[in-house]
């Protein structure tokens, strides 16, 4: 007797407990409903990249056709993002494994994407503006939450803008999408309750702060000195500016204008020396940085 395969929906299940294991859905359960609601692998391309290369550096591709309970896990897989599009189609996936990790579009980790949700915290009905659709999976779950038509989605590139409209309309939601750049925002839909960016930033577009309602709220990955991004909240003062703070790390393709690296004291981050450490003699210790 052969074992069964698993199929979609207990892969799905599975992937929520493990997703659970780290807390994402404490206190959440719209959070945990969504997530089993939405067929994630609906919006994952029949071809993608694995985002680890293999031994000969290059990035092996995963097929559906070819090998479908491999992708299908895949998908599945709590931590694993799959990439969907390099260096802006140039690398085309029909040529196979690629050795170029200029990734340009995927499809999030389901662990980041519900950590990132947790943090937006959306409330039933709330206005909600997503920048970076891509395939379109985390809208699907903005959706469930609040509802398609409080949900403006923004992706820069519009046939990925198209395709994700497309998934989303099979499956009964209908959002509006926009194929804009989403540094700018999308004014003609503000005040919003709350943003969420699903690309990272070195620096937060200023529209970003004028369109969520003072007291809003914005998630948005941050890149740092530390070789890794952050995910970073922000409460937008309704003067245009804002406050928050940081609260995981993270790892995500930047947006378009702001892939180049710029000096980080430009970007406002205390240089290293200014770090400081104080251990006290009972062995706590703080990390902060120097007053000057
Ligand atoms: C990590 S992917 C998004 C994943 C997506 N949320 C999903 O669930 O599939 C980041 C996306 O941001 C888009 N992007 C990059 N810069 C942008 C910009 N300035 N405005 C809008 N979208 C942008 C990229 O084209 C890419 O599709």
């Amino acid at each position: 007797m052969t074992a069964s395969v698993p199929g979609p929906a207990e892969l799905r299940e599975e992937c929520a407990t493990g997703i659970a294991a780290y807390g994402y859905f404490d206190e959440q359960e719209w959070l945990r409903d969504a997530f089993l609601a939405v067929p994630r692998e609906h919006f994952v391309p029949r071809r993608v990249w694995w985002p680890k290369a293999d031994d000969d550096g290059r990035y092996p591709v995963l097929d559906r056709d070819e090998q479908p309970e491999r992708w299908l896990k895949a998908v599945y897989r709590p931590l694993t993002a799959l990439i969907t599009q390099v260096a802006d189609g140039a690398v085309r996936i029909e040529d196979g494994p690629t050795a170029s990790s200029d990734f340009t579009s995927s499809i999030s980790c389901p662990a980041v994407v519900v950590n990132m949700l947790r943090h937006l915290a959306p409330q039933a009905g709330d206005r909600i503006l997503e920048i970076g659709t891509g395939t379109g999976y985390s809208t699907a779950l903005l959706c469930e939450r609040v509802g398609a038509e409080h949900v403006v989605t923004v992706e820069i590139q519009e046939a990925l803008a198209k395709r994700a409209e497309e998934r989303l309309g099979a499956l009964g939601y209908r959002p509006q999408v926009v194929c804009a750049d989403g540094e700018q925002g999308w004014e003609p839909g503000a005040p919003y309750d709350r943003l969420l960016s699903t690309a990272g930033v070195r620096q937060v577009p200023p529209a970003w702060l004028r369109q969520v309602r003072p007291g809003g709220l914005i998630i948005t990955p941050l890149a740092t000195p530390m070789r890794c991004d952050v995910l970073a909240w922000l409460r937008p003062d309704g003067q245009g500016g804002g406050e928050g703070g940081l609260i995981d790390t993270v790892h995500f393709m930047k947006t378009h204008s702001q892939r180049a690296r710029r000096p980080w004291r430009e970007l406002g981050w205390p240089r290293w020396p200014d770090w400081s450490l104080t251990v006290t003699p009972e062995g706590s210790q703080r990390l902060h940085t120097r007053d000057r």
